[in-house]
Parts: structure tokens; sequence; C-alpha cells
């Protein structure tokens, strides 16, 4: 394994009054009991039976920390919030000037310079007329609040989006979610809420032809499989809306903010959607926060008279620290030419990841935009081979991945994730990834595959195992 960096310095530990970080600090050690006893212990089960039970004590940039010292390389960033690297000390410094300053917090009878700075800094960065801000705390929020906006500028009441989409699980955005999954034992959803293939311009148009469709609502890349649209699609999809009068929704809550080596994916096909969302990076790895942009006349025909102007609001939406964070972020981006970063680092991400493709049979296909890459496994050739992946297909759609993620954390303490019930690995690094983290992430994938084809793989051991022991809880829970 090579080296890993060392914990980092300890400072003088930050302490308070009222002792709720030392607390904090000193009950490190029962994280995993609380979450169990108090949060979610299903969730807990699953991080035990993958190995990612660790109790993570600090983190830094690219890495997490364990109590040992141990330090784990964030392929993951909480799926993109922490793109900036974990605890990024000049979005801290500005958070705690923005405390210091003891500025007014009244959000909702009250506008704060910051916001307006922030919402004017996301206008500066996308098409000319997109500069009319909602913000939000949550990227499921942001969305939330494009499909009632969109509905009451439009006054029709359908909603589009595509199959395999996601954004985001409250009652709204669930509505529109591509996979029924997530769906199970939440009905009735919202009415009127159709999908279409990510890609079928005839589907589209089918369904914008009845005249009743209020917005088409399409991530420009998938993030769950990262599926990039073919080409023309998204173009062709913004003029067919414009056709037949409904509005074009991106959702950019995880393409955003120089994920994709742009400001926003809309620049890499030219363009110019009705309504922007972002989410996730804005927080600076920090504080909750989104937003909805739009047109300044969807926004007045949506909610834009004296009687209306309070009936879309949320109360935490442009509190400061979150607005702070933001606009940090943002001056972070730029004057550390991120989006060159991520072009050069990406580039060595994915050229490697070719070479890894050549070699390896597992790897079918790598899809990319910047740093947001999904690696696609295969069913492999050998007869023996063969029958594992069907014994652990099985078990889980979605497990087979697990064959890299678990070994990539355990031998090698890289945190990768696999992404729902399909066949691919996601990468989403922080955009501050060294050129030397990004070749240390190449060396071990290929000890990993190369031990992924080896007939005695302890990996597949371990995945087997599971499979396994799912199939056995299954048959026990089917007999009782
Ligand atoms: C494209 C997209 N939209 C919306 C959301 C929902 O964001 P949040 O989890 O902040 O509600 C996500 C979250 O992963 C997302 O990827």
């Amino acid at each position: 394994m090579s080296a890993l960096p060392e914990t980092p310095e300890a400072a003088a530990p930050p302490s308070d009054a009222l002792g709720v970080v030392g607390d904090a600090r000193a009950r490190s050690g029962e994280t995993l009991a609380l979450a169990s006893r108090h949060l979610d212990p299903s969730l807990v089960d699953v991080l035990s039976i993958l190995g990612f039970d660790k109790e993570h004590v600090s983190a830094q940039g690219s890495h997490l920390y364990d109590a040992a010292g141990r330090a784990y390389l964030d392929f993951h960033t909480g799926e993109g919030f922490a793109s900036l690297g974990h605890n990024n000390p000049d979005v801290r410094e500005v958070l705690r000037a923005t405390l210091d300053a003891d500025l007014v917090d009244g959000v909702q009878i009250h506008y704060s310079a910051l916001a307006g700075m922030l919402a004017e800094e996301l206008a500066r960065r996308l098409p000319t007329g997109l500069d009319a801000v909602f913000f939000a705390s949550t990227g499921a929020e942001a969305v939330d609040s494009a499909m009632k906006f969109a509905r009451a500028a439009t006054g029709r009441p359908r909603l589009l989006s595509c199959e395999s989409s996601f954004h985001g699980v409250t009652l709204g955005p669930l509505s529109i979610v591509g996979d029924d999954f997530f769906k199970e034992g939440f009905g009735p959803l919202l009415p009127g809420c159709a999908r279409v293939p990510f890609g079928d311009l005839d589907r589209l148009e089918a369904e914008l032809r009845r005249g009743d469709v209020a917005a088409f609502i399409v991530e420009p890349i998938q993030g769950r499989m990262v599926t990039l649209p073919p080409d023309g699609y998204l173009r062709a999809a913004q003029e067919l809306c414009r056709r037949h009068g409904a509005l074009f929704v991106l959702d950019e809550v995880q393409t955003g903010l120089a994920r994709t080596g742009h400001w926003f994916a809309l620049e890499r096909w030219e363009l110019e959607p009705d309504f922007v969302l972002v989410g996730k990076a804005l927080s600076g790895g920090y504080m909750p926060v989104a937003a909805m942009v739009t047109r300044r006349e969807i926004y007045q025909r949506a909610v834009g008279t004296l009687e209306r102007c309070y009936v879309h609001q949320s109360t935490y939406g442009r509190n400061r620290l979150s607005m702070a964070a933001g606009l940090a972020t943002m001056r972070i981006i730029e004057r550390d030419r991120l989006l060159d970063r991520v072009g050069r680092v990406s580039s060595t991400l994915t050229g490697g990841l070719a070479e890894l493709a050549e070699r390896y049979e597992l790897i079918k296909e790598v899809r990319s935009a910047g740093l947001m890459i999904g690696i696609e496994l295969c069913e492999p050739r050998s007869r023996a081979a063969r029958l594992n992946w069907r014994l652990i297909h099985r078990a889980s759609e979605g497990l087979f991945p697990q064959l890299i993620v678990i070994p990539l954390h355990r031998d090698h303490g890289i945190i990768t994730m696999a992404a729902g019930k399909n066949d691919v690995i996601k990468l989403l690094p922080p955009l501050t990834l060294s050129t030397a983290e990004a070749e240390r992430f190449l060396e071990a994938l290929a000890a990993v595959l190369g031990d992924c084809e080896g007939g005695t793989s302890r990996n597949l051991a371990v995945v087997r195992r599971i499979a396994t022991a799912t199939l056995a809880r299954r048959a026990r829970a089917t007999l009782s």
C-alpha cells in the first residue's frame, strides 16, 4: 500500500463553555451505538456488513481520519457536498467572520446583503436572464420550488422527468424521481407526473404535444449512473419545450459549481434553460444551502404580487451562514482556478481508467464529465466467475460493485460508492484532488482488479458471503 498522509497536526482542541464539542469528542467511541439507537439502525447494519462502520474522528482536505489515525482518501465527498475538500480553512474563516460580525438573520422579514450578493454571483455565472433566485436548504427543496413555480407560472398541471433520474426524496421531487424503488410505500404521490426515457425525443414530444405540461425537469448528466446525454439531446429537448410552451428545468444540484469542469454543465451544450437548480457544493462543505434560479418574468408570474409574495418561503433559506458559505465557495473556485484543475486531474483519472479497462475484463465502460465518473462493471467470461455474478445479483442488484468498493476501503483506505441498484461504481472526489492522489487511486484500483481476476480472489469470497447471508435471511423471512 502507498504511504498515507499523517493525521493532521492536532491543534489546541476546540472547546466551548457549554461543553458541546468536548462531549462530542469524549463520546466519539459511541458514535455508531448512538446512531443505531436514535437515528437509523438499518443503515448502521449496512455499513457494518460492508466494513464501513469506522468512527471517523476528523477530516481535512481529501482525507477522513479514524481514531487510530488511519487516513481514508475520500472519492465520495458525501455525494459531492464536500467539493472543496473537508473543512476547507478559507470557508471556515469566512463563516467565523460572518458570525463575529453579529449580522441580522431575521430571514422571513429581512434581506441581508449576503443573500443578494450570492444571487448576483450565481446570475453572473449563468446564461443571461437567469437572475431571479429563491434560496432553500436542500436540493430537494430547490426542485420542489421549481415544480411549484412552473405550475403557477404556466397554469398547467403536468410535470415531466426522465426514467433513472434522481431529484430528491421529499414528496414533490419523489413524484418525479425515475426509479420506483425509492417510491415504494410512500404513495399516493403527486398526480400529473410522467416519465420519459432519458435521450428519447419522440417520447418527450408526444407528452409535450398534449399542451398541458408545465415543465420538463432533467439532470444534464444523470447522477445515479453517470449517464451522459446523447449528442444534441438537451438542445433539442429545450427547443421542444419552447415550441410546446413548457418550461425547461435543469437540475444541476450535482453537476453544478465546477464538478464537470464548467461552472455549470449547461455550458457544454450552450443551453439556455428557464430554471437552474443548484445545491450540494454551494455548501462549501459546511452549510445546508440550495438555490432555484429562474427568469424574473417566471418568478413574478408565480408569486409576484403583493398578496402572494410570501406564499413560498423557507425559514433558513437565506440565512447568513449559508449565504456566506456559498459566496466563499464561488470565490475559491475562481481564485484557485478549480475549473482548470478539474480538467487536469480528470484527464489523469480517465486516462488511467481507460488503461485499466483495456487490461481488466470486469470493466465494461468508464463514463465521465470532469470529476463525476462512473465505472460500469460487467459479467465476467469464465464459467465460475459467471456463476458468482449470478449468485450475487440474485441476492441484491447493486451488490456486485462492492467487490471493488469494499477492498478499496479495507485494504487501500479509499472511499468510493456503489451507485444503487446497478453495476456502477461512482466517483465524486473533491475538486481540489491532487494528481498524486488521483494516481494513488489508480494504483489501488489496479491492485483490487488484479485480485478479482484471480481464481482464489479474497474479495470475491467476501462478497459471496454477503450474498449467501442475504439469500438465507430472505428465505427465513419468507418461511416465517
Ligand atoms: C440531481 C439531484 N437533484 C436533487 C438532489 C437532492 O438533493 P438533497 O439531498 O440536498 O435534497 C440530489 C441529491 O443527490 C441530486 O443528485
